[in-house]
């Protein structure tokens, strides 16, 4: 089987599916390679992640990995959430097929310009905090498609 139970499971029903109205944070990531779409909304209080939804248009690795994403960094930290890496992710997941570890990237990705959004909503500079997000994997990522 190519892809875990655990994937199958969060792509049949994804958790946290949708928007959060007057979001203190969003981000909107993209894969120009496959197209596809990832937006992920924040509501944060006193630095916690209050509530997070996303909506993804996408393949079902990247909406299982944004819905992963989503339970992992709810009602955690800011601090905590930007530690959200690809590989925990994937790790959560229980594994991605190689030429998908791509859409990982995408959820890691989609979390930290969320809060990069939160930071300059607030007029601070998200960079020296959040850092200067990449748009690529450092090369354990195959896009193939
Ligand atoms: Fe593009 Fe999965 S995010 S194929």
């Amino acid at each position: 089987m190519l892809y875990s139970e655990k994937v199958m499971e969060h792509f049949a029903a994804p958790h946290n599916v949708g928007e959060i109205e007057n979001a203190d944070g969003i981000g909107e990531v993209g894969n120009e390679k496959c197209g596809d779409i990832m937006k992920m909304y924040l509501k944060i209080n006193a630095g916690i992640i209050e509530d997070v939804k996303f909506k993804t248009f996408g393949c079902g690795a990247a909406i299982a990995t944004s819905s992963i994403a989503t339970e992992m960094i709810k009602g955690k930290s800011i601090e905590e959430a930007l530690k959200l890496s690809n590989k925990a992710v994937v790790e959560s997941l229980e594994g991605l097929p190689p030429a998908k570890i791509h859409c990982s990237v995408l959820a890691e990705q989609a979390v930290k310009t969320a809060i990069a959004d939160y930071y300059r909503r607030q007029g601070v500079d998200p960079v020296p905090i959040v850092g200067v997000i990449q748009d690529h994997c450092d090369g354990q990522c195959t896009i193939d498609n």
